[in-house]
Protein backbone atom coordinates (compact mmCIF):
# COMPACT_ATOMS: atom_id res chain seq x y z
CA UNK A 1 0.00 0.00 0.00
CA UNK A 2 1.44 3.00 -0.86
CA UNK A 3 -0.67 5.15 -0.10
CA UNK A 4 1.01 6.96 2.95
CA UNK A 5 2.21 10.21 4.63
CA UNK A 6 5.24 9.81 2.46
CA UNK A 7 3.15 10.34 -0.71
CA UNK A 8 0.30 12.71 0.76
CA UNK A 9 3.42 14.99 1.44
CA UNK A 10 4.35 14.92 -2.16
CA UNK A 11 0.99 14.75 -3.55
CA UNK A 12 0.78 18.38 -1.34
CA UNK A 13 4.30 19.74 -2.91
CA UNK A 14 3.13 19.52 -6.48
CA UNK A 15 -0.24 21.20 -5.77
CA UNK A 16 1.50 23.70 -4.39
CA UNK A 17 3.93 23.44 -7.97
CA UNK A 18 1.11 23.41 -10.05
CA UNK A 19 -0.24 26.73 -8.70
CA UNK A 20 3.04 28.29 -8.34
CA UNK A 21 3.34 27.74 -12.17
CA UNK A 22 0.08 29.72 -12.70
CA UNK A 23 1.14 31.98 -10.73
CA UNK A 24 4.46 33.23 -9.64
CA UNK A 25 6.35 30.92 -11.79
CA UNK A 26 4.65 31.53 -15.29
CA UNK A 27 7.01 33.81 -16.37
CA UNK A 28 9.91 31.33 -15.73
CA UNK A 29 8.15 28.17 -17.16
CA UNK A 30 6.76 30.00 -20.08
CA UNK A 31 10.88 31.01 -20.63
CA UNK A 32 11.66 27.23 -20.30
CA UNK A 33 8.61 25.77 -22.28
CA UNK A 34 9.53 28.33 -25.17
CA UNK A 35 13.85 28.81 -25.20
CA UNK A 36 15.52 25.30 -25.41
CA UNK A 37 18.94 27.44 -24.93
CA UNK A 38 17.13 28.81 -21.57
CA UNK A 39 15.90 24.88 -21.00
CA UNK A 40 19.60 23.84 -21.25
CA UNK A 41 21.55 26.43 -18.97
CA UNK A 42 18.86 26.17 -16.60
CA UNK A 43 18.87 22.08 -16.59
CA UNK A 44 22.44 21.28 -16.41
CA UNK A 45 22.71 23.74 -13.48
CA UNK A 46 19.86 22.83 -11.53
CA UNK A 47 20.98 18.88 -12.54
CA UNK A 48 25.05 19.20 -11.13
CA UNK A 49 24.27 22.35 -8.27
CA UNK A 50 20.85 21.56 -6.85
CA UNK A 51 19.49 18.30 -7.69
CA UNK A 52 22.60 16.18 -7.37
CA UNK A 53 24.54 17.17 -4.18
CA UNK A 54 21.32 16.19 -1.08
CA UNK A 55 21.58 13.12 -3.05
CA UNK A 56 25.16 12.48 -3.41
CA UNK A 57 25.62 9.20 -1.44
CA UNK A 58 22.58 7.36 -2.87
CA UNK A 59 23.19 8.47 -6.48
CA UNK A 60 26.94 6.90 -5.48
CA UNK A 61 25.16 3.83 -4.35
CA UNK A 62 23.03 3.43 -7.30
CA UNK A 63 25.98 3.66 -9.29
CA UNK A 64 28.66 1.92 -7.99
CA UNK A 65 25.97 -0.85 -8.06
CA UNK A 66 25.92 -0.57 -11.97
CA UNK A 67 29.47 -0.53 -12.49
CA UNK A 68 30.01 -3.21 -10.45
CA UNK A 69 27.77 -5.61 -12.94
CA UNK A 70 30.30 -4.16 -15.27
CA UNK A 71 33.47 -5.39 -13.80
CA UNK A 72 31.90 -8.79 -13.96
CA UNK A 73 31.92 -8.98 -17.06
CA UNK A 74 35.03 -7.70 -17.68
CA UNK A 75 36.96 -10.05 -15.71
CA UNK A 76 39.04 -11.18 -18.24
CA UNK A 77 38.98 -8.33 -20.51
CA UNK A 78 42.95 -7.69 -21.34
CA UNK A 79 43.82 -4.78 -19.64
CA UNK A 80 46.50 -3.03 -21.96
CA UNK A 81 43.71 -2.78 -24.46
CA UNK A 82 41.85 0.50 -24.32
CA UNK A 83 38.34 -0.59 -23.14
CA UNK A 84 36.21 1.41 -26.19
CA UNK A 85 33.09 3.30 -24.08
CA UNK A 86 30.29 5.26 -24.71
CA UNK A 87 28.70 7.40 -22.76
CA UNK A 88 25.27 8.60 -23.93
CA UNK A 89 23.79 11.48 -21.51
CA UNK A 90 26.96 12.47 -20.16
CA UNK A 91 26.17 15.35 -17.76
CA UNK A 92 28.32 16.33 -15.44
CA UNK A 93 30.78 13.43 -16.05
CA UNK A 94 29.25 11.74 -12.37
CA UNK A 95 30.38 8.22 -13.95
CA UNK A 96 33.81 8.68 -14.75
CA UNK A 97 35.66 7.86 -11.07
CA UNK A 98 33.77 4.47 -11.51
CA UNK A 99 35.60 3.79 -14.97
CA UNK A 100 37.32 0.46 -15.38
CA UNK A 101 41.49 1.70 -15.75
CA UNK A 102 42.47 2.66 -19.21
CA UNK A 103 39.25 3.78 -20.67
CA UNK A 104 38.96 5.28 -24.07
CA UNK A 105 36.04 7.70 -23.75
CA UNK A 106 33.33 8.88 -26.25
CA UNK A 107 30.75 11.01 -24.78
CA UNK A 108 27.78 12.42 -26.05
CA UNK A 109 25.11 14.52 -24.94
CA UNK A 110 22.32 17.03 -26.84
CA UNK A 111 23.25 19.48 -24.13
CA UNK A 112 26.13 21.52 -24.73
CA UNK A 113 25.51 23.61 -21.40
CA UNK A 114 26.80 20.66 -19.52
CA UNK A 115 30.11 20.84 -21.29
CA UNK A 116 31.74 23.08 -18.46
CA UNK A 117 30.87 20.95 -15.78
CA UNK A 118 31.94 17.78 -17.44
CA UNK A 119 35.41 19.23 -18.79
CA UNK A 120 35.59 20.54 -14.53
CA UNK A 121 35.25 16.71 -13.76
CA UNK A 122 37.34 15.37 -16.12
CA UNK A 123 40.62 17.25 -14.92
CA UNK A 124 40.10 14.94 -11.78
CA UNK A 125 39.73 11.84 -14.06
CA UNK A 126 43.04 12.69 -16.35
CA UNK A 127 43.52 8.61 -16.47
CA UNK A 128 40.38 8.49 -18.70
CA UNK A 129 41.15 9.53 -22.21
CA UNK A 130 38.56 11.65 -23.94
CA UNK A 131 38.64 10.69 -27.42
CA UNK A 132 35.43 12.50 -28.46
CA UNK A 133 32.62 14.58 -27.39
CA UNK A 134 29.73 14.94 -29.58
CA UNK A 135 27.09 17.12 -29.20
CA UNK A 136 23.98 15.03 -30.76
CA UNK A 137 20.92 13.29 -29.59
CA UNK A 138 20.87 10.05 -28.79
CA UNK A 139 18.23 9.18 -31.22
CA UNK A 140 20.80 9.79 -34.54
CA UNK A 141 24.64 9.15 -33.67
CA UNK A 142 24.75 8.79 -37.23
CA UNK A 143 28.70 10.65 -36.30
CA UNK A 144 29.62 7.10 -34.66
CA UNK A 145 30.12 3.93 -36.80
CA UNK A 146 28.31 0.66 -36.52
CA UNK A 147 29.50 -2.02 -34.08
CA UNK A 148 32.82 0.65 -32.48
CA UNK A 149 32.13 -0.12 -28.87
CA UNK A 150 33.11 -2.66 -26.13
CA UNK A 151 30.46 -0.93 -23.65
CA UNK A 152 27.98 1.67 -23.82
CA UNK A 153 26.30 3.48 -20.48
CA UNK A 154 23.39 5.35 -19.85
CA UNK A 155 22.67 6.36 -16.16
CA UNK A 156 19.29 9.03 -16.28
CA UNK A 157 19.29 9.73 -19.52
CA UNK A 158 16.33 7.58 -21.32
CA UNK A 159 14.17 8.95 -19.24
CA UNK A 160 14.43 11.93 -21.02
CA UNK A 161 15.37 10.97 -24.96
CA UNK A 162 12.32 12.03 -27.33
CA UNK A 163 12.01 8.39 -28.78
CA UNK A 164 13.37 5.73 -26.34
CA UNK A 165 13.40 3.28 -29.14
CA UNK A 166 15.20 4.77 -31.86
CA UNK A 167 18.13 4.92 -28.68
CA UNK A 168 18.06 2.11 -28.20
CA UNK A 169 18.37 1.04 -31.69
CA UNK A 170 21.42 3.51 -31.96
CA UNK A 171 22.77 1.94 -29.14
CA UNK A 172 22.31 -1.37 -30.38
CA UNK A 173 24.01 -0.52 -33.75
CA UNK A 174 27.20 1.24 -32.20
CA UNK A 175 27.69 -1.34 -29.90
CA UNK A 176 30.59 -4.11 -30.88
CA UNK A 177 29.40 -7.86 -31.24
CA UNK A 178 29.01 -9.03 -27.57
CA UNK A 179 29.60 -5.69 -26.33
CA UNK A 180 27.78 -4.50 -22.92
CA UNK A 181 25.11 -2.04 -22.43
CA UNK A 182 24.57 -0.74 -18.82
CA UNK A 183 21.94 1.17 -17.82
CA UNK A 184 20.39 2.73 -14.35
CA UNK A 185 16.85 4.86 -15.18
CA UNK A 186 14.09 5.43 -13.25
CA UNK A 187 10.87 4.25 -14.14
CA UNK A 188 7.41 4.09 -13.78
CA UNK A 189 6.07 2.63 -10.44
CA UNK A 190 3.74 -0.19 -10.85
CA UNK A 191 0.64 1.31 -13.13
CA UNK A 192 -1.87 0.29 -10.69
CA UNK A 193 -0.22 2.06 -7.85
CA UNK A 194 -0.82 5.11 -6.27
CA UNK A 195 2.97 6.19 -6.73
CA UNK A 196 2.23 5.93 -10.59
CA UNK A 197 -0.73 8.25 -10.27
CA UNK A 198 1.60 10.92 -8.80
CA UNK A 199 4.12 10.63 -11.41
CA UNK A 200 1.67 10.86 -13.96
CA UNK A 201 0.52 14.40 -12.08
CA UNK A 202 3.83 14.95 -11.89
CA UNK A 203 5.20 15.20 -15.50
CA UNK A 204 3.51 17.36 -17.16
CA UNK A 205 5.51 20.47 -15.10
CA UNK A 206 8.30 18.12 -14.23
CA UNK A 207 9.33 17.36 -18.22
CA UNK A 208 9.76 21.29 -18.47
CA UNK A 209 11.47 21.68 -14.94
CA UNK A 210 13.65 18.81 -15.90
CA UNK A 211 14.46 19.51 -19.71
CA UNK A 212 12.47 16.69 -21.14
CA UNK A 213 12.26 14.18 -17.95
CA UNK A 214 9.17 11.95 -18.30
CA UNK A 215 8.93 10.23 -14.97
CA UNK A 216 6.13 7.43 -16.20
CA UNK A 217 8.52 5.54 -18.89
CA UNK A 218 8.91 2.02 -18.73
CA UNK A 219 12.03 1.27 -20.07
CA UNK A 220 12.86 -1.80 -18.83
CA UNK A 221 10.14 -3.36 -21.46
CA UNK A 222 11.50 -0.96 -24.10
CA UNK A 223 15.18 -2.43 -23.38
CA UNK A 224 13.70 -6.03 -23.29
CA UNK A 225 12.09 -5.58 -27.13
CA UNK A 226 15.55 -4.46 -28.49
CA UNK A 227 16.78 -7.76 -29.28
CA UNK A 228 19.92 -7.62 -26.55
CA UNK A 229 21.08 -10.85 -24.71
CA UNK A 230 21.38 -11.95 -21.83
CA UNK A 231 19.39 -8.73 -20.59
CA UNK A 232 19.85 -8.46 -16.42
CA UNK A 233 17.60 -6.21 -15.30
CA UNK A 234 16.60 -5.44 -11.60
CA UNK A 235 14.08 -3.05 -10.03
CA UNK A 236 15.00 -1.19 -7.10
CA UNK A 237 13.66 1.49 -5.16
CA UNK A 238 16.72 2.87 -2.86
CA UNK A 239 14.35 4.85 0.24
CA UNK A 240 17.12 7.72 0.14
CA UNK A 241 15.70 8.98 -3.40
CA UNK A 242 12.90 11.52 -3.85
CA UNK A 243 9.66 9.40 -4.19
CA UNK A 244 8.63 10.15 -8.02
CA UNK A 245 12.21 9.12 -9.08
CA UNK A 246 12.52 6.11 -6.50
CA UNK A 247 11.09 3.46 -8.57
CA UNK A 248 14.47 2.46 -10.75
CA UNK A 249 16.49 -0.29 -13.06
CA UNK A 250 19.86 -1.17 -12.57
CA UNK A 251 21.22 -3.99 -15.01
CA UNK A 252 23.23 -4.56 -18.04
CA UNK A 253 22.38 -6.50 -21.62
CA UNK A 254 25.06 -8.03 -24.41
CA UNK A 255 25.07 -7.05 -27.99
C1 LIG B 1 19.38 13.64 -15.75
S1 LIG B 1 20.77 13.96 -16.70
C2 LIG B 1 21.85 12.62 -16.25
C3 LIG B 1 23.29 12.92 -16.50
C4 LIG B 1 24.25 11.75 -16.24
N1 LIG B 1 24.01 10.66 -17.12
C5 LIG B 1 24.19 11.30 -14.81
O1 LIG B 1 23.91 10.11 -14.56
O2 LIG B 1 24.44 12.13 -13.91
C6 LIG B 1 20.24 13.46 -18.34
C7 LIG B 1 21.31 13.69 -19.38
O3 LIG B 1 20.88 13.14 -20.63
C8 LIG B 1 21.09 14.12 -21.66
N2 LIG B 1 20.12 13.86 -22.72
C9 LIG B 1 18.78 13.99 -22.64
N3 LIG B 1 18.20 13.66 -23.81
C10 LIG B 1 19.20 13.30 -24.65
C11 LIG B 1 19.24 12.85 -25.99
N4 LIG B 1 18.13 12.72 -26.71
N5 LIG B 1 20.43 12.58 -26.53
C12 LIG B 1 21.58 12.72 -25.80
N6 LIG B 1 21.61 13.14 -24.52
C13 LIG B 1 20.43 13.43 -23.95
C14 LIG B 1 20.86 15.44 -20.92
O4 LIG B 1 21.37 16.54 -21.62
C15 LIG B 1 21.58 15.17 -19.62
O5 LIG B 1 22.94 15.37 -19.71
Amino acid sequence: MDFNMEFVVYTALTVLVWILSFTWLLPFLTILKFSKTCRNKWFSWFFVKVCAPPKGPVLMKMRKQAFNRLKDHLEDRKKNTPLEILEIGIGGGANLQFYPENSNLTAVDMNPSFMTYFEEMRQKHPQINLKRAVITMAEDMHEIEDDSFDVVICTYTLCSVKSVRSALNEIKRVLKPGGKFLYLEHILYNSSSWNSWLQKFATPLWEIYCNGCILTRKTDEEIRKTGFKDVVIDKHHPKDMWLVVRSQIVGIATK
